[in-house]
């Protein structure tokens, strides 16, 4: 059986992609700090071989049988990577750059790396430079975010050669629910501000475009890459999109898809002006090469998305914990509370299983600086 090692699969994505990679008979092994907890991941826990580590130490004896490597570990939006640049720069490109050189070096076959379509950023104000893009197209991105997977691409693909294939997927935008909830992203969050609120806030009056894609879309594109003539993706690049949308238009999409579920919200529309994201991606690349095609439909999603989030009692919409800048701030908080004693409410037991007090698990790790 063929064994996969997914670097961060423990994230929105990889709670998805895994259940595909074990339905499609794949053995896996999971490199995950599990920033967001064990919880999401239980699901199939005890059907893949978990690595609690950090990216940023990434070695050849977590490859051990591997013959593929996906990589969607690190910081994963524009927010988080504006909190801390530094983190940001560690996971998405050094990090990301040192997976794959260990791969390689470990002779694995091939390595997917998770980039981003927000690379593509024209800008809202940009109508003349609103065009369709494509892998070829011009890139100059501004945001940190994009900058460090745009800087990760360039070193991990021109590692290519007859023995190592690796590619990078650019996703957009991403929908759909995982039981690693996100509600930053923007067809779950109109999900959740109707649920909640009753009420889709569209900002910017909706003029940007976004190329969006289901996450089960996506899971079965990493399988297909996984699958397909190693030829078709040595060192390539290919966009990840069932379509571009305004913003405007998807909320009016996404309100229709709730109205017939029973549940009615309005429109909230802000009209006031700020720099914001907006491009539109080509598809076509992956279609051509390897003949994938999406095939969830935004109203599709939303309607699973609905029954989903009620079957996992996902409506503790302010929790933030669905918000990834949200649970990074507190994390880092937490560990300043957590320095001083080593733990925030309940003491933790440092007997061992004998009963006797241990001294080595007396001793706290030691926490970085900050
Ligand atoms: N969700 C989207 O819309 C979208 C769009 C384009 C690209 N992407 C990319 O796809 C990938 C997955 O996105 P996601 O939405 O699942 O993100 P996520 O934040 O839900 O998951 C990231 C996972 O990486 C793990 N991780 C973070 N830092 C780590 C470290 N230092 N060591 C080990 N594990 C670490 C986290 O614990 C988490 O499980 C990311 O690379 C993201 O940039 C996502």
């Amino acid at each position: 059986m063929k064994k996969v090692l997914v670097v961060g699969g423990a994230g929105y994505v990889g709670c998805i992609l895994i259940e595909e990679l074990l339905a499609k008979g794949y053995s896996v092994k999971v490199l995950d700090r599990l920033f967001f907890g064990q919880d999401p991941a239980k699901g199939f826990l005890d059907r893949v071989e978990l690595v609690v580590e950090d990216m940023r130490e990434f070695n050849e004896s977590h490859l051990d049988d591997c013959s593929a490597v996906i990589n969607i570990g690190g910081l994963s939006n524009d927010p988080t990577a504006e909190f801390n640049p530094r983190a940001n720069e560690e996971l998405n490109t050094t990090a990301s750059i040192r997976v794959a050189e260990v791969a390689k070096r470990a002779g694995i076959e091939r390595l997917i790396f998770a980039s981003t379509c927000s690379i593509y950023d024209r800008g809202v104000g940009e109508e003349v430079r609103d065009v369709l893009l494509d892998e070829e197209s011009d890139v100059d991105p501004k945001a940190a975010y994009a900058t460090s997977k745009l800087a990760a691409e360039g070193p991990i693909l021109s590692m290519a050669d007859d023995s190592f294939a690796p590619m990078a997927f650019r996703k957009g935008t991403i929908f759909g629910f995982s039981p690693r909830m996100r509600y930053d992203l923007v067809v779950n969050a109109f999900v959740k501000d109707a649920l909640s609120k009753g009420k889709l806030s569209v900002h910017y009056g909706g003029a940007m475009w976004r190329p969006l894609i289901d996450v089960k879309d996506v899971a079965r594109a990493y399988v297909m890459a996984l699958e397909s003539d190693v030829g078709l993706i040595r060192g390539q690049i290919f966009n990840l999109t069932a379509g571009n949308f305004r913003i405007s238009e998807l909320a009016l999409r996404v309100q229709r898809a709730l109205r017939d579920l029973g549940v009615e919200a309005e429109l909230d529309v802000d009209f006031s002006y700020r720099l914001v994201r907006s491009y539109r991606v080509s598809g076509q690349k992956i279609l051509r090469t390897l003949g994938f095609e999406p095939r969830v439909s935004v109203e599709e999603s939303v309607e699973h998305m609905v029954h989903e989030i009620d079957r996992h009692g996902y409506r503790d919409f302010s929790h933030p914990r669905y918000y990834n800048i949200e649970w990074m701030k507190l994390l880092e908080e937490s560990v300043d509370i957590a320095r001083t004693h080593g733990y925030v409410l309940t003491k933790p037991d440092f007997t061992d299983a004998s009963g006797l007090s241990s001294e080595a698990s007396r001793v706290r790790p030691e926490l970085p600086a900050r």
